[in-house]
C-alpha cells in the first residue's frame, strides 16, 4: 500500500498568533531563560552535560531540601516519576496504603495495582487526611509503603498534616512516597527532615519549566534498599539503578531529552536565585490576593480556607455555566486559559511559578469577569480589580519602606 504525501499546515497556521496566558492547573508560562534553554541541543553525554546534570542535582537538593545524592531527572511526565517511585518499592506480595483525596493521589493506587501489589485505599473525600485516621489503619495492619499528595490539584485541597503523617508512617516502619508535583517550590516541603523516602515533582507546575521532564529524589537509605532488591524491575527506562548510571556516573542509559534537561537547569537556577523563602512568600501573597479578589467578585471558593491549596485554587462555577463552553470562549476572546475539573462543577486557576505575577493575576480577573458576563452571570469585576490594585499599591509602598 502506498501512503500518499500529506499536506500539513505550517505550525504558525495552527498555533494562535496571540498565545493564551496559561492560568490553569498546568502547564504554566515559562520564563524567557527557560524557553531559550529549551531551544538548545548539545550532546547528551560528555563534560558539558556532566556539569549540567550535577548542577541540576545540587540545585534540586536545595529545592527538595534534602542532602541525598540520589536525585534523578526522568524523561516523562510527573506520572512517570510517580511510576518510578511506586514500581521501585512495590511488587507482588507487598502492601501499599494509598491516601486518596482525588484524581492524582488515586493514581498511586492504579500504579501499585499495575505491579501486582496489595493495595488498600483510604478515602478522605475532598478533605485532608488526619493523623488519627491514618494511625487507626496502620495499627490494624502492616504496610510496606504509604503514598500521599501534598496538594491534590483536582479539588484544590492541601494535606495540612503531611509532616505528621509521614513521621507516623515511618514510626511503623512504612516507606513514604510523596507527590509534590504542584507544590514543590511553591510552599515548604522538608523532604529530609520530614523523613520522606521518595518525593516527586513535574517540570510544568511550580518549577515553571516544560512538561515531560520530571524529578525524583530517593533518600540514600531507600535507594540502597531498591538497589539490593532481588525482584526484577518491571521497567527499563524507569529503573532507578539505570538512571543512576546517567545521573551519577555520566554513563549512557538512554538519550536524555537534552533541551528539556537544559530548561530544567535554568528553571532551577531561577528558583535558587530567587531563594525558596522569597518564592514561597511570592506564591502565598499572590494566591491570597487572588482568592480575596475572587470573593469580592462574587465567586465562592470550593475549599475551606483551613486546608485550601494555594497553588491551584478551586472555584465554584456560578450559574451552572457549561465550562466546556466557557473555557474556549476565554481563550478565544480574552487569550486566557483556565482549567475545568474532573467531574466536579468547579473551575480551577493556577498560582504556580510565573502565574504568580501581578500582571497575570489581573488579566485573569478581568477575563473571568468578562467571560462570565458573556454567559449571563454578572460579577463585581470592577470592585475586584480595585481591590487588586489597592493591594498591589500597598505591597509596593511596604517594599519601599522596607517593612
Ligand atoms: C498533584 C499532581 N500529581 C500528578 C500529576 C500528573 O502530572 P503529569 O500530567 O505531568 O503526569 C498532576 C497533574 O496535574 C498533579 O497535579
Amino acid at each position: 500500500m502506498k501512503i500518499s504525501q500529506p499536506a500539513p499546515y505550517h505550525l504558525s497556521k495552527i498555533i494562535p498568533q496571540k498565545l493564551p496566558l496559561l492560568m490553569g492547573a498546568g502547564p504554566v508560562p515559562i520564563p524567557p531563560e527557560v524557553a531559550h534553554a529549551n531551544s538548545i541541543v548539545i550532546n547528551h553525554l560528555g563534560e558539558t552535560m556532566r556539569q549540567i546534570v550535577s548542577g541540576i542535582q545540587s540545585m534540586s537538593q536545595y529545592v527538595f531540601q534534602t542532602s541525598t545524592s540520589k536525585i534523578f531527572g526522568i524523561s516523562g511526565p510527573s506520572s512517570a516519576a510517580m511510576e518510578m517511585a511506586v514500581t521501585s518499592l512495590l511488587w507482588p506480595g507487598r502492601k501499599a496504603l494509598v491516601l486518596n483525596m482525588g484524581t492524582f493521589s488515586a493514581r498511586f493506587g492504579d500504579l501499585a495495582r499495575g505491579v501486582g501489589a496489595d493495595v488498600t485505599e483510604l478515602f478522605a473525600g475532598e478533605r485532608p487526611f488526619r493523623v488519627e485516621k491514618v494511625k487507626k489503619v496502620l495499627e490494624a495492619q502492616a504496610y510496606d509503603v504509604l503514598t500521599l499528595v501534598q496538594g491534590e490539584t483536582s479539588c484544590g485541597v492541601k494535606n495540612i498534616e503531611l509532616d505528621a503523617i509521614v513521621k507516623l508512617a515511618k514510626s511503623y516502619g512504612v516507606r513514604v512516597i510523596v507527590d509534590g508535583v504542584s507544590t514543590i517550590s511553591t510552599m515548604p516541603m522538608q523532604v529530609e527532615d520530614w523523613g520522606i523516602d521518595i518525593a516527586v515533582v513535574g517540570g510544568q507546575k511550580g518549577i515553571s519549566s516544560i512538561a515531560g521532564v520530571s524529578l525524583i529524589a530517593f533518600s540514600e537509605e531507600t535507594y540502597d534498599f531498591v538497589s539490593k532488591r532481588e525482584e526484577r524491575m518491571p521497567h527499563w527506562c524507569l529503573d532507578p539503578r539505570r538512571a543512576y548510571r546517567f545521573w551519577n556516573l555520566g554513563e549512557y542509559h538512554y538519550t536524555a531529552p537534552v533541551p528539556g534537561v537544559l530548561a530544567l537547569y535554568e528553571a532551577l537556577r531561577l528558583i535558587c536565585q530567587e531563594t525558596l523563602e522569597k518564592r514561597f512568600e511570592r506564591h502565598f501573597h499572590s494566591s491570597k490576593t487572588l482568592q480575596t479578589c475572587l470573593e469580592v467578585m462574587g465567586f465562592e471558593l470550593h475549599t475551606p480556607a483551613e486546608y485550601r491549596l494555594n497553588s491551584v485554587v478551586a472555584i465554584k462555577n456560578p450559574g451552572n455555566i457549561k465550562t466546556k463552553e466557557l473555557i474556549p470562549y476565554l481563550i478565544k476572546n480574552h487569550h486566557v486559559e483556565i482549567s475545568g475539573a474532573f467531574g466536579l462543577d468547579i473551575i480551577r486557576v493556577g498560582q504556580m511559578g510565573e502565574q504568580c505575577r501581578p500582571q497575570n493575576v489581573r488579566r485573569l480577573l478581568e477575563a473571568l469577569g468578562a467571560g462570565y458576563k458573556a454567559f449571563g452571570v454578572t460579577l463585581n469585576t470592577q470592585e475586584a480589580l480595585a481591590e487588586f490594585d489597592t493591594t498591589q499599591e500597598r505591597t509596593v509602598a511596604l517594599s519601599f519602606t522596607g517593612s
